[in-house]
């Protein structure tokens, strides 16, 4: 790999991409060009790069063409139809949306937990669904320590992890209903203001959601644990920005509180807040904007043998999506 590669952002302007421009910047990722491309309807619209400016070119079939390293987030279907063209163009994608990261011949990568299986990449990386990713910052470490056998789960995820239109919504809802007004949806089935919304993703037949089930299923993959289990209920929130999961975990060793909190504390890209008579716990307020993810609340599980409960939150902007692309890149030009 180029040591100052020629890197695209597909979706440039989203919300993930806007992220991903910044995280390049604020990391001195070492760019030799950027490349930012979206739909014909952004073709043009300037976007800020380090002192200057990067024009915004619509993604075309033949866009990929001397690009070593492009970070796509554009949806399924943009990243089903260019991703491979890119890899076939010799460009290393790594990819936002769920497209491939079940696929057996995709790395599906958080660095901190699986950096290595970069390696064995044949032109597409995944970068995994942002409430799992969130969750095994504080989960793998855990399991490394105690072994996971399966964790019962409830999300509070941010309206960005919807997208652009979605933080435009809730923005909308909040001041029709200040100002007494008839609330209009066009995002989500039913009002996100004032409301929380136990629905993520489309419906399974067996009642869970797809988002629900990457929990499980992009966990296994992650973590090299093919029986990990995981029944998790995912719901939307009125918070703008960072998504918060609380977890109770069974483990086959016993683990402490005491035991857990070392391991907590040692884990890269997380930090412990837990005081909980001072009021101090994650908070996804606070967490927006950050890199790391916090861990908080843990404390033993009542209802089960081995169990810990505890609280994460991370912005999933950033180690949901933007930072861990931009962390894999980095992988690759190590
Ligand atoms: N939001 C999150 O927290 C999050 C986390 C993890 C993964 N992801 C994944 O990342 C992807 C993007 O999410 P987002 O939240 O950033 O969505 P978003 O804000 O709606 O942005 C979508 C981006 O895709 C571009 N796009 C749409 N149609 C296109 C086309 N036909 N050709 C080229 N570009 C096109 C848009 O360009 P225009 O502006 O020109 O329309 C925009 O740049 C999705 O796959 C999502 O599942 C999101």
């Amino acid at each position: 790999m180029n040591r100052n590669p020629h890197v695209a952002v597909v979706g440039a302007t989203g919300a993930v991409g806007i992220e991903m421009i910044k995280t390049l910047e604020q990391r001195q990722f070492p760019v030799g060009k950027l490349t930012l491309l979206a739909s014909a309807r952004s073709a043009g619209k300037k976007l800020p790069y380090k002192d200057s400016e990067v024009t915004v070119q619509e993604l075309k079939q033949d866009s990929f063409k001397g690009i070593d390293i492009a970070l796509f987030s554009a949806g399924g279907a943009i990243s089903r139809e260019f991703a491979p063209i890119a890899a076939k163009d010799g460009c290393v994608v790594v990819d936002n949306s769920s497209a491939f990261r079940m696929d057996t011949a995709v790395p599906l990568v958080v660095p901190e937990i699986n950096a290595a299986d970069v390696k064995w990449h044949k032109g597409i990386i995944a970068n995994p669904n942002c409430t799992t990713a969130i969750t095994l910052m504080a989960l793998y470490p855990l399991h490394a320590a105690f072994g996971c056998k399966r964790i019962f789960a409830s999300s509070y995820q941010a309206v960005s992890g919807t997208g652009a239109k979605a933080i435009a919504e809730l923005e909308r809802q909040v001041d029709q209903v200040v100002k007494r007004q008839p609330v209009t949806r066009e995002v989500y089935p039913h009002q996100i203001a004032f409301n929380v919304l136990p629905h993520v993703d489309s419906f399974l037949p067996t009642g869970y959601t797809k988002e629900e089930m990457k929990m499980e299923n992009e966990g296994r993959k992650i973590m090299h644990h093919p029986t990990f289990k995981a029944s998790v209920t995912c719901v939307r929130v009125p918070v703008y920005r960072a998504h918060s999961v609380a977890v109770s975990a069974e483990f086959e060793k016993p683990a402490t509180v005491e035991a857990a909190l070392e391991v907590l504390k040692k884990a890269p890209g997380l930090d412990v807040i837990d005081n909980p008579a001072k009021c101090e716990y994650p908070l996804p307020l606070y967490l927006a904007q950050r890199y790391n993810c916090a861990v908080g609340r843990l404390r033993k599980d009542c209802a089960m043998d081995n169990g810990l409960c505890f609280w994460v939150s991370g912005d999933q902007l950033l180690k949901g999506a933007a930072l861990n692309a931009v962390q894999i890149a980095e992988e690759l030009v190590k």
